[in-house]
């Protein structure tokens, strides 16, 4: 494909790029939340809705979108000891400088659906209320590393600190973050519903402890409500 954006397999075996309408202007949807929200397999399962639909569609995710990514994600998850708080922001903004610049951005210009597992908003959550680094510290080296690129949409898949942690030592190992305190847990979801009542515009919720089909739902209605207002003011003269 031209323009710098590769095929690859989805861990899934599916496409991760999957061709199809192109927009007038590339549409950017970012999916957040706390552990154990079901992000990954809610946002692969819009990016296969979408393509259903025959949209050109990218599926991506951070940390790990980019070879440089995939290597921060096992650095930074294998890491046995504490890293510094600032040292950890400095790798995910690495990771996202580069995924910006080599994926994310191409696709857009190219007319792509670009939906992306955590992006900016996971270092407000995580490095911000969690771990207590300055917001507006963190929001200026954001858009330095994106080139003040910002989504177009959020979806913000809630769930209780609890619940979701429960839900995630029952998939997957626990990785350095997830071992963190509740208390931890507890600011970064806090953290989360401040940002989204901050910018009511940009983000939607769905609360995630509903069944995988209703939270699936949710965030097809807020998608292609958005779709279809950029696509009606695209062809009105
Ligand atoms: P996940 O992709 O399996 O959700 O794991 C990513 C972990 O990395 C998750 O605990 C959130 C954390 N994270 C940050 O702390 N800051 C960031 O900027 C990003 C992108 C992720």
């Amino acid at each position: 494909m031209a323009g710098g954006v590769s095929w690859e397999p989805w861990p899934a075996g599916r496409l991760l790029v999957a061709e199809g309408r192109r927009l007038p202007r590339g549409f950017f949807i970012t999916f957040e939340g706390p552990e154990g929200g079901g992000k990954s397999i809610q946002s692969r399962s819009l990016a296969a809705f979408l393509e259903s639909q025959d949209f050109a569609v990218l599926w991506t995710r951070e940390p790990g979108g980019t070879d440089l990514g995939r290597e921060v994600r096992r650095l930074l998850f294998d890491f046995s000891s504490v890293l510094d708080p600032w040292a950890e922001v400095f790798l995910f903004l690495a990771d996202r400088a580069q995924h910006v610049a080599t994926k994310i951005r191409p696709a857009l210009e190219q007319g792509f659906i670009v939906i992306c597992d955590r992006f900016t908003d996971s270092t407000l959550a995580y490095q911000g209320y969690g771990r207590g680094l300055p917001l507006e510290r963190l929001q200026a080296l954001n858009a330095l590393a994106t080139g003040h690129l910002k989504p177009d949409l959020t979806l913000l898949l809630d769930v209780d600190v609890e619940t979701g942690l429960r839900r995630r030592r029952s998939t997957e190992e626990l990785n350095n973050f997830d071992r963190r305190s509740l208390e931890f847990h507890r600011r970064v979801r806090q953290g989360y519903l401040h940002l989204a009542t901050q910018e009511p515009e940009r983000w939607v919720l769905c609360r995630a402890d509903a069944s995988v089909d209703e939270v699936q739902q949710c965030i097809r209605e807020a998608v292609m409500h958005r779709l279809q207002s950029l696509l009606q003011s695209a062809t009105s003269p």
